[in-house]
């Protein structure tokens, strides 16, 4: 199941996202007795995270029985101003005053790019009683809500074009090179975005519509865009996007 909604800018679209993250999370405690999110960071989701943070959504509920985790991180320190943890720690999780056991955040100070991406792994397998294999896990978390963003070349989490993690199919978390900017980063994999119960892109400015339109509208090319391939086996995807990603939409 897939639904586009649409706000006339970045205010009124984080509004509406504000409003459905909210309806996730009470169903999710609801149902399960706790809510799994996965944040996104870049600087799109900011303005949601502020909408959180503030009344009326910070006297909800649910807050005290939400686990946060991150779709992906740069390889950085915490307090790093590329940080994602520290993005999102400044504008929802210090604000919302989540206690740190309930935030489960890449340690990238541990040391080597693979060390973080095993103990990220290891930690997430254990709060969802993962089944391993030899080589992997069997079974993939499923988060309540992953929230994700779209690069203009197509990128989510850190899921690049023609970057190894796009092939991944047995790990949960893993390390990934960028040959575009020489970099390591950190992201969750496919096997766990598309095993969400919710996924929910935000998208924002007319330098995404070429983009959002080929990913939604155009042929399939994940490997060109790989946020083609977030299909949820069984879940809802939302794209919450503003008038000017979506200008050049013609099937919504
Ligand atoms: C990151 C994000 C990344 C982001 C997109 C869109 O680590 O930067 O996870 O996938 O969501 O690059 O970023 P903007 O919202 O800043 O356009």
């Amino acid at each position: 199941m897939r639904e586009i909604i649409i706000g006339s800018d970045l205010k009124e679209m984080s509004r509406l996202a504000a409003a459905k993250f909210v309806e996730i999370a009470a169903r999710s405690v609801r149902d399960n007795g706790r809510f799994t999110v996965a944040l996104s960071g870049g600087l799109t989701p900011q303005s949601l995270y502020f909408l959180l943070a503030a009344e009326p959504c910070r006297s909800e509920h649910f807050w005290k029985q939400t686990l946060f985790f991150f779709g992906d991180e740069r390889f950085v320190p915490p307090d790093s101003v590329q940080s994602n943890f520290r993005m999102a720690n400044d504008s929802l999780l210090t604000p919302l005053g989540i206690p740190l056991a309930h935030i489960v955040r890449w340690e990238t100070e541990l040391g080597r790019p693979e060390e973080i991406a095993a103990d990220y792994e290891n930690r997430i397998a254990m709060l969802f009683t993962n089944e391993r294999s030899e080589d992997g896990f069997k079974t993939f978390p499923r988060f309540d809500l992953i929230l994700l963003g779209l690069g203009a070349d197509g990128h989510t989490a850190s899921l690049f074009p023609h970057s190894p993690a796009l092939q991944e199919t047995k790990r949960i978390a893993v390390t990934n090179r960028i040959e575009a900017s020489n970099e390591y980063r950190f992201t969750l994999t496919f096997p766990v975005i598309n095993n969400a119960t919710n996924v929910m892109f935000l998208v924002s400015g007319d330098s995404k519509s070429e983009t959002l339109r080929d990913v939604i509208e155009g042929k399939d090319r994940a490997d060109d865009l790989p946020a083609q391939a977030v299909s949820l086996l069984a879940g809802k995807l939302f794209w919450i996007v503003d008038q000017a990603a979506a200008g050049l939409l013609t099937k919504i």
